[in-house]
């Protein structure tokens, strides 16, 4: 095991008394007092023919776990640019009864014959595209794994049962839409090098019409075969020898082991406090919760209602510029480095970041030490909330990293593959191909998940239950944390998805934020205050999010205006 670096300076002191006060941050949060069962079931996710898999699957006798699955299979089917079963995802899960509470992380895994120089030249310089591009790009997926996971321990009904809207899906076609068309024109270059890729998403290589239909035979029967004998229909038999052989043929190094030994990882949520909320979200290799808590812990100190529109912006961007430093620099996959988890989480160690930030100048990033960044994770992912009737709950953010993933599908299996492995750091300590530097715990090892920013959460108070998530790649956590500052002022999920929204993720050292999500006096009196400014030309995230609440007892459920997903409640 390899050690992420340690706390420095002055927290070294601070994280020692920590460790004696003993400080247990999950003790303190209050229980709930939630009514016996929601009046409806709800879902929101970002593809109407997925947010229907699910309604089928709920009506069908499902739980929220099995509409889990139906809702993951047919994004994999309908959104093949945003998340699928070559990729991976996060699916925080909420069992009521035993209040059972945990992520099932189907993190990609780096493959055996991974390395740490993997995508570096013999002169140490990295290899523009290979890993974005290609098989080469592509981690060991686990969404096929997790999927098998939840109908096994946590769903009621069976896994070829779940999964069936997505292989009808897959089998009669969707038809394409703007948002599909943007997306394949995007990434045309890489799906017109792959014949198996273009043979499926374009038509005769080149974007296809507005309503044309994708059929996937081919994905059809390996969801099929999913189905019928679980997690081995795709690590063993069939679907494993097309996925070596085609990944292998293309110049990857997958092997049979790889298959055969991907495991999710059940792993107990993320929770901490602010105010009276209780925060559930994303433990690592997310580096969603920890994020979260951080800047929430820090922004707890101030009175932001209070604050005017450039104050308040001030001190949110302050808190995300010290999350996302600690982000860079401690965090990776857990099985593989020590993260200071529990010090990163304490209330006394976001106080100390609270002290250095001053109320009239902004800190510029350089001066908070820092060895390297990890800044811009993959910008296509998915994101989906469900409640069920009794009460059970998910939040999932899924992924192939960049849109359409490596652009590579494995002949014959239908699965197009992630490029997740762009999320590690190409060569920690230096700038990878896209001008951004990587952290050493988040390097590449075999069998290793690259670190993510997949935060899916749930927001628990004695008033009510939200369950949200967006895409977004770095930017996913400070959309999170912007739904949650807008519960905190009692909005509901309308409201936090349809948010203006701004960013700062430590370096590059200004705010990002979106066309007239701040004023003109805002921006001059922030500028004063030393901060710098990239006006975004269009908005970004796609927040599914609902909200249970208590006292009406009733469920309010929303679908990010920015993108084509449909919200439902019934
Ligand atoms: N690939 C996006 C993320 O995991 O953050």
């Amino acid at each position: 095991m390899q050690l992420a670096r340690p706390l420095s300076g002055a927290f070294l002191l601070l994280a020692v008394w920590w460790s004696l006060t003993g400080c247990d941050m999950a003790a303190r949060v209050q229980p709930q007092a939630e009514p016996a069962r929601p009046p409806v079931q709800a879902i929101a996710s970002a593809h109407p023919l997925a947010t229907a898999a699910g309604l089928e699957i709920l009506a069908a006798g499902g739980n929220a776990f099995d509409a889990a699955i139906a809702v993951s299979a047919a994004l994999a089917v309908v959104e093949p640019y945003s998340s699928g079963l070559g990729g991976g995802g996060f699916w925080l899960l909420h069992r009521v009864g035993d209040e059972k509470q945990l992520m099932v992380d189907g993190r990609e895994r780096a493959p055996l014959a991974a390395h740490r120089d993997l995508y570096l030249d013999e002169s140490g310089e990295v290899i523009p595209g290979l890993s974005m591009n290609g098989a080469m790009a592509a981690g060991i997926p686990g969404e096929p794994a997790a999927l098998a996971h939840m109908a096994e321990h946590y769903g009621v009904l069976a896994l070829r049962r779940s999964l069936a809207p997505a292989i009808r899906l897959a089998k009669e076609g969707f038809p394409v839409d703007a948002h599909y068309r943007k997306m394949a024109q995007f990434r045309l270059a890489v799906l017109q090098e792959f014949e198996s890729s273009e043979a499926i998403f374009l038509d005769f290589g080149d974007v296809p019409e507005e309503g044309a239909l994708i059929k996937q035979p081919q994905l059809a029967r390996t969801l099929m075969l999913l189905g019928q004998y679980g997690r081995d229909g795709f690590y063993a038999g069939e679907t494993a020898d097309r996925l070596i052989a085609g990944v292998r043929a293309a110049g990857g190094i997958w092997t049979q082991e790889d298959l055969q030994d991907y495991r999710i990882v059940e792993r107990p949520a993320l929770t901490f406090s602010y105010r009276d909320m209780r925060i559930v979200s994303a433990p690592p290799p997310s580096s969603g919760g920890v994020a979260l808590a951080t800047m929430l812990h820090i922004l707890e100190g101030f009175d932001l209602e209070q604050a005017g529109e450039a104050e308040r912006v001030h001190l949110v961007v302050e808190a995300m510029r010290r999350a996302y430093r600690d982000r860079a620099e401690y965090l990776g996959d857990p099985d593989f480095v020590q993260i200071p988890v529990e010090r990163l989480l304490d209330p006394v160690y976001a106080a100390g970041l609270r002290a250095s930030i001053r109320r009239d100048r902004a800190t510029p990033s350089r001066l908070l030490a820092n060895p390297g960044i990890d800044a811009v994770a993959g910008n296509h992912t998915t994101h989906f909330s469900i409640l069920d009737r009794d009460g059970n709950r998910v939040a999932a953010t899924l992924s192939i990293n960049y849109p359409f993933g490596s652009g590579f599908v494995a002949p014959g299996t239908g699965v197009l593959l992630n490029d997740e492995m762009d999320d590690f750091s190409a060569r920690p300590g230096t700038p990878n191909a896209y001008g951004l530097v990587g952290a050493e715990a988040n390097a590449i090892a075999p069998g290793k998940r690259p670190l993510s920013s997949m935060t899916p959460t749930f927001i628990e108070s004695e008033e009510g239950i939200g369950v949200l998530g967006t895409p977004g790649g770095s930017r996913i956590i400070t959309m999170v944390l912007l739904g949650i500052l807008d519960a905190a002022q009692g909005e509901g999920p309308a409201s936090w998805v349809s948010l203006p929204r701004f960013h700062h993720q430590y370096l590059p050292d200004l705010i990002e934020f979106e066309p007239g999500a701040l004023s003109d006096q805002a921006i001059d009196d922030l500028r004063a205050r030393g901060h710098e400014f990239k006006a975004l030309e269009s908005q970004y995230g796609n927040m599914q999010a609902l909200y249970w609440d208590y006292r009406r007892n009733r469920v309010d459920v929303a679908s990010d205006p920015r993108g084509i997903g449909s919200a439902a409640a019934r």
